[in-house]
């Protein structure tokens, strides 16, 4: 399978992955290929001959913490490899900045990993060797171009994520992921649904289709959205699970919203970043819907799912405080959204400026206007209400039977299984007497719960 069979054999290697969903999907490929070279995976940097960054720029703190990692491997004998957005935004200039790096590879040059690695290690003026088609240039969807028989390491057999696009085209005045990961890709229907049917083949359950706006899904393919229709067809090959993330609130059709109520493996969670509940600082933010729509559709969702008698649906988002020119108010309207929605999970950022951005521009000539400490506070408050909202969401489950996947034991305590609710909620139990955990990996099985937390449920099965 390997262009390079076994040329990595006797290497260890060991990948840290920055980031979202799409990374985690990369770094699964990265996995499945030098593992595939012959190359072992192992637990720590520190054991590694290879050691592979798979980066993030989206907030300047993981940006300035990959760059101090990689820094602190100056004298390491392993060979670094820096890929994902960094990778994809720096190329060459961060390999200048830092010698010793071995590989810089870009967003759309995962395939040509396993040789940018043999190239380097057998380079003798350990010149990095870097490697990133500009956006420009990379003119297909761009997953895996060797193919889908790129090799792929699952962290979990029986879950798979599956990018059907790459890119945005929303250029959100705040991101820089229109600018890093260019525009929106898609990758063709029959693919990802012949991809889905030979994952269901493989044993996988559940399948998350992943795209930075997901719900764009075949805009530049097929002149519309064709979102709704791969749902339903993906929905209905054999898998049992089936999510998606991230949608934009714009996006978000009728037709998706029906498949709530009418597709059976669609799981009832919607991760739908919100952003702000101040209709001025979504225009400002170019987020093109206003508090009031984004309520609708939440709204929407919950009615088409209960008049078809399923289960309610958790609904999650992205908030981000400090907004440049945010006021209190804009700040209360937040709250407000957030406590009118009451989310099974939010994820709550502090505004970060991104250079390149138009927001950044703003950012510095407010810079001084609301001070950092009133921002933490606003931020300290919504991190409060959004744990009292996963609380008060849970509560509903006591008493329940929650179909639960297994993952296997909870990382804290072997004597207890976790796994994953069809919410997306955590579910404990404890694992039963004369049983291994092992036993319960990838099993769907109902657990009867009994106690209901801000961060999981737990019960017995
Ligand atoms: N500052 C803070 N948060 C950001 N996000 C994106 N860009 C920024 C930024 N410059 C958040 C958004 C997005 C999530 C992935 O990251 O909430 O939905
Ligand atoms: Fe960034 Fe907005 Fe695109 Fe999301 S939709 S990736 S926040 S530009």
């Amino acid at each position: 399978m390997s262009p390079f069979p076994s040329q990595l054999s006797g290497s260890t290697y060991h990948i840290i992955t920055f980031g979202c969903q799409m990374n985690k999907s990369d770094s699964e490929r990265v996995d499945g290929m030098l593992g595939a070279l012959g190359g072992e995976a192992v637990a720590t940097q520190d054991e590694a001959d290879i050691i592979v960054f798979m980066t993030c720029c989206v907030r300047e703190a993981a940006d300035v913490r990959l760059y101090g990692q990689v820094a602190s491997l100056k004298n390491s004998r392993a060979l670094v490899v820096v890929g994902g957005c960094i990778g994809q935004r720096d190329g060459a200039e961060l390999a200048a900045k830092m010698p010793h790096v071995g590989v810089v590879f870009g967003t759309h040059n995962l395939a040509s990993l396993p040789a940018l690695i043999m190239e380097a290690l057998e380079a003798k003026d350990k010149k990095p060797v870097v490697e990133v088609i500009s956006n420009k240039d990379a003119t297909a969807f761009n997953r895996s171009p060797a193919g889908t028989d790129t090799p792929v390491t699952r962290e979990h057999f029986w879950h798979a994520w599956l990018p059907i696009m790459t890119g945005c085209n929303n250029f959100c005045s705040y991101c820089v992921v229109p600018y890093v990961r260019g525009r929106e890709r898609s990758m063709p229907f029959e693919e990802v649904l012949q991809e889905s049917k030979r994952l269901v083949g493989d044993g996988v359950r559940e399948i998350t289709l992943l795209g930075q706006n997901v719900n764009a899904y075949g805009h530049d393919l097929y002149g519309g959205s064709r979102f709704a229709e791969l749902l339903l067809a993906v929905g209905e090959c054999g898998v049992e699970r089936l999510r998606f993330v991230t949608s934009h609130p714009k996006d978000l059709t009728e037709d998706t919203i029906k498949a709530f109520a009418e597709l059976p493996s669609l799981m009832p969670a919607l991760h739908l970043p919100a952003q702000s509940g101040s209709n001025r600082i979504l225009e400002a933010m170019n987020r093109r819907y206003t508090a009031e729509h984004y309520l609708h559709l939440v709204e929407q969702v919950r009615c088409a799912s209960a008049a078809a008698g399923k289960e309610p649906v958790a609904f999650s988002t992205d908030i981000i405080v400090g907004y440049p020119g945010e006021t209190e108010e804009d700040f209360e309207q937040t709250m407000a959204l957030v406590k009118a929605v009451g989310f099974a999970q939010a994820f709550t950022f502090i505004y970060s400026m991104r250079s390149g951005t138009p927001a950044a521009e703003l950012a510095a000539e407010l810079a001084d206007e609301t001070p950092r400490e009133m921002i933490q506070e606003r931020f300290d408050r919504l991190v409060e209400l959004v744990q009292e909202s996963a609380w008060t969401f849970n509560q509903q489950f006591l008493g329940t039977e929650v179909l639960t996947l297994f993952e296997g034991a909870s990382k804290r305590d072997s004597s207890v299984l976790a796994g994953r609710g069809p919410q997306n909620q955590t579910v404990h139990a404890p694992l039963p007497k004369g049983k291994s955990s092992a036993d319960f990996v990838g099993e769907l099985l109902p657990v009867r719960i009994s106690e209901a937390k801000t961060w999981y449920l737990s019960g017995t099965l």
